[in-house]
């Protein structure tokens, strides 16, 4: 069905689904109302039939596009072979898995786990070990940015300051001091004796793409070797590609000592995630101090080993610089027709709408009646990351309906 050719039916079976989901589904989410039943690239299908431009990538875990063939084709021979053996036994599939990603990442060692919030909790516990048996660090700091979000678990939330994220979730996990985004010289007074990383986004997602000041990443990584604590880049949401390089760290040639990998990681069918460092760091870990079921299970570690084949060739890195070359063009044309300001790197663009023209939420929701599909952050903030397949004709058409929509609402 061509985008012009798109049908609105009755949305009889979109009531139904949403029904059932507010009885039966956690209400840990607000979903725009639009019920998917099949993805194909760019594209998602709901259950009336009525096509829409994927803008969000399931926040960058759908890099490569829904349903990726390589990516399938992994996955069904797997599942044809050997799922899950946890990892009581080693697998024909983790070991190739962790060498082609420690070499795309450049260091030694992979500790493969599922979900995202599970590699930052990962490279928490690595870091405090670490600090413990190679520093002598017993009372452990580790200093964080404000505005980060790095995933919901107890620990995580604790050095939140998204407040709706924290109430009623106390106690809260000691150990962690947060200082601005950006701020360098704030990092540097933030450090001490006790501290033993440095957790940061390279550039913050949730928080609005918001990419920090030249200087910084590189500041960050010179005052991480001087004071000899562990840089930690969580590059969950803005790696693999979604910026135009492997890592958004590249932009600034900084090497952190330690990734945080997920979403895209698992090709958009299975959840994986991963702590990447180099074996001095990775080594502090001994059988029986973490683990997961799960993690490193042949069927994700398979289709990780095609994500990194299809990451080592270059082409969705360079599809992310052209097409959001494009994409963030396009956007910034519509600066005072609606748009305030425009953010990012790549294929990942944070938009700043004014006020008068609805809340983000409300944006979205007449995206979606048009037919294209984002996600709203903090307030008055869209987020465009669309798959890294799509064509600078959809992106045109994504950001001629988002013109409509600015138009419309003035
Ligand atoms: C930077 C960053 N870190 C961690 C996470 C948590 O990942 P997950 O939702 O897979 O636990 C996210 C999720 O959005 C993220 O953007």
């Amino acid at each position: 069905m061509t985008v012009e050719a798109m049908t609105r039916t009755d949305a009889t079976k979109t009531d139904a689904t949403i029904e059932l989901d507010s009885r039966r589904v956690a209400h840990n989410y607000s979903p725009l109302p639009v019920v998917a039943a099949s993805a194909d690239g760019v594209w998602i299908t709901d259950v009336e039939g009525r096509r829409y431009l994927d803008c969000l990538a399931a926040y960058s875990a759908v890099n490569f596009g829904h349903r990726n063939p390589e990516v399938t084709a992994t996955a069904h021979a797997q599942l044809d072979a050997v799922t899950l053996v946890s990892r009581a036994f080693h697998s024909d599939r983790l070991a190739p898995f962790c060498d082609a990603l420690a070499e795309l990442c450049g260091k030694d060692m992979v500790l493969p786990m599922n979900s995202g919030a599970e590699a930052v909790e990962s490279g928490i516990k690595v870091a405090r070990k670490w600090g413990a048996d190679v520093k002598g660090v017993t009372d452990p700091n580790i200093v964080v940015a404000q505005n980060n979000f790095h995933g919901r678990t107890t620990t995580i939330i604790s050095f939140s300051d998204d407040e709706t994220a924290r109430r009623g979730f106390g106690p809260y996990t000691p150990g962690f001091r947060s200082v601005p985004f950006g701020d360098a010289d704030a990092l540097a007074g933030a450090i001490d004796a006790n501290t033993v990383a440095v957790l940061l986004e390279p550039i913050q997602g949730e928080a609005g793409i918001i990419v920090p000041p030249d200087e910084y990443l590189p500041r960050v990584r010179a005052l991480c070797t001087e004071r000899d604590v562990l840089m930690i880049a969580d590059e969950i949401q803005s790696g693999l590609a979604r910026t135009g390089r492997t890592f958004a760290c590249d932009h600034w040639g900084v090497v952190p000592d330690m990734y945080l990998l997920g979403k895209a990681l698992g090709g958009g069918v299975v959840p994986l995630s991963a702590v990447v460092a180099d074996r001095h760091i990775l080594d502090v870990l001994h059988p029986g101090e973490h683990g997961s079921t799960f993690g490193g299970n042949p069927l994700a570690a398979a289709i990780g080993t095609t994500v990194v084949g299809m990451l080592s060739r270059g082409e969705f890195q360079r599809r992310s610089t052209e097409l959001g070359a494009h994409l963030h063009a396009r956007l910034r044309a519509l600066t005072g027709r609606g748009v305030i300001a425009v953010r990012g790197k790549g294929l990942w663009a944070g938009v700043d709408i004014d006020p008068v023209h609805g809340t983000g939420k409300q944006v979205s929701l007449r995206l979606a009646e048009r037919g294209v599909l984002v996600k709203d952050t903090h307030g008055s903030t869209l987020r465009f990351a669309p798959p890294l397949v799509i064509t600078a004709d959809e992106i045109d058409w994504a950001v001629d309906r988002f013109a409509d929509v600015l138009a419309e609402a003035r």
